[in-house]
């Protein structure tokens, strides 16, 4: 189906970095069955209570440290092939892109960047990880928040923009390790099937089964290596 396909995009979420040792938000042990998303995850509660909305924050800052596994390699060696034309992730730990993927869309913001609310001043990950938690701005002593989109947020219009680019005249969708649970990146797979194209999907336990042309119940790692390993056999 990918070597068929004339423009086939990738749909990724957090399932895709548990072997690089980071927990998904919706499995048992996840985020939020350690931290209420709405009382940690929302806008809202950061600006009512910003100190114990950074007790979750303080645990994603870790995620960076992460290395990419052998499926995000995979599906940059697919890119590289010419197979893959970009990828939409809703995930915020950077992992694509160390693995070498290019056209990345970091849907739900990522980890990397921080801002003061007070006075937009930016911050890099280096500098807030040298700060006391939660990290203050030095001018305004707001305290900082990452570039990340919370529930009650919109997505960035610079990301949308660029997913409908990426959308357009898709034909084939590979989701991967996504619970497809979260509005609006849970409406991707729908668009694609209306535009005529076709969707696989690759998660432990499959949610798009009757909707997707092929499902892969398997660790994402492990199927993405498999499908680098025939293409290139054959
Ligand atoms: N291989 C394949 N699938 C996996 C693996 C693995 N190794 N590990 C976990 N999964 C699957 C799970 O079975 C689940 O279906 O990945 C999915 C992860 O789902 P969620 O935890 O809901 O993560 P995600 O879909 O990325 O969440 C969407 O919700 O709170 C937010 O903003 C956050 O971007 C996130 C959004």
């Amino acid at each position: 189906m990918l070597k068929k396909s004339r423009k086939a995009v990738v749909l990724t979420g957090a399932g895709v970095s548990t072997e690089s040792g980071i927990p998904d938000f919706r499995s048992a042990g996840g985020l939020w069955s350690r931290f209420d998303p709405f009382a940690y995850g929302t806008l809202g509660a950061f600006q009512r209570d910003p100190r114990k909305v950074w007790r979750m924050l303080q645990e994603l800052l870790t995620l960076v440290d992460r290395r990419p596994n052998k499926g995000h390699e995979a599906l940059a060696r697919l890119e590289e092939m010419e197979l893959v034309h970009g990828i939409i992730t809703q995930n915020i730990d950077g992992l694509h892109q160390r693995a070498g993927s290019r056209q990345v869309i970091e849907f739900h913001g990522s980890m990397a960047n921080f801002s003061c609310p007070a006075c937009g001043r930016m911050w890099p990950l280096a500098a807030v990880r040298q700060m006391a938690m939660p990290p203050l701005c030095s001018g305004c002593r707001a305290v900082l928040r990452p570039d990340v989109v919370f529930f009650d947020e919109r997505i960035s219009p610079g990301a949308l923009h660029e997913t409908e680019k990426l959308l357009h005249g898709a034909d084939l969708l590979l989701v991967a390790g996504t619970s497809c649970e979260v509005m609006p990146a849970a409406l991707i797979p729908g668009q694609v099937l209306a535009q005529g194209g076709e969707l696989i999907e690759i998660n432990l336990a499959p949610v798009l089964t009757g909707a997707a042309r092929l499902s892969l119940a398997g660790k994402f790692s492990e199927v993405m290596s498999a499908i680098v390993a025939q293409i290139t056999e054959s």
